[in-house]
């Protein structure tokens, strides 16, 4: 993954690639139906976040108004509008993971991590995200890491032994 600073962003040619295909999915008028598959590999290119300047160079590659990505950026929970933490942890709190608890879920997480939502730990290796329901409230209360796994029935105890895991994890990875 290539990170590059905000006022450098230019899309990459595997990007530029991977937006033209999913273009092609779509009307040659539409080509801005492609705007959400083309933010987030911007994204994955800029380190995990959208800066303006990546935003301004997805909206250009898709020849629509900026306004246009700047929208669908602040729309969608995937989007990072700062830089993030190694691991990004989105805890639903939607009613049915309210109902669950996932405000205890939040509060074990901030005391832990000592940061509030959308905040990301001193070093780097956490960031706490509050979004909307991710289509498992059967499995109350949850939370999905860096946008992949799914974290289900959640306690605080369960919530915390990831944490401890995760940060194990980058412990040993760093050796
Ligand atoms: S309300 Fe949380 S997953 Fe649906």
């Amino acid at each position: 993954m290539m990170e590059l600073a905000e006022e450098k962003f230019v899309l990459s040619d595997p990007v530029k690639k991977e937006i033209d295909r999913w273009i092609e999915k779509y009307p040659p008028d539409q080509k801005k139906s492609a705007i959400v598959k083309a933010l987030l590999l911007a994204q994955e290119q800029n380190g995990g976040w959208l800066s303006d300047v990546a935003m301004n160079a997805v909206a250009d590659y898709l020849d629509v108004p900026h306004i246009v990505a700047y929208e669908a950026a602040t729309f969608y929970d995937m989007y990072n509008l700062k830089p993030i933490g190694k691991n990004k942890i989105s805890v639903c709190t939607n009613v049915p993971c309210m109902l669950r608890g996932s405000d205890e879920i939040i509060d074990c997480l901030k005391k832990r991590l000592q940061i509030n939502v959308g905040e990301t730990t001193k070093d780097g290796l956490f960031t706490i995200k509050e979004v909307e329901c991710m289509a498992a409230c059967a499995a109350a209360p949850m939370c999905q890491i860096n946008d992949k796994k799914y974290h289900e029935h959640l306690t605080p105890e369960k919530m915390l032994g990831l944490i401890d895991r995760l940060e194990q994890e980058a412990k040993t990875n760093a050796k």
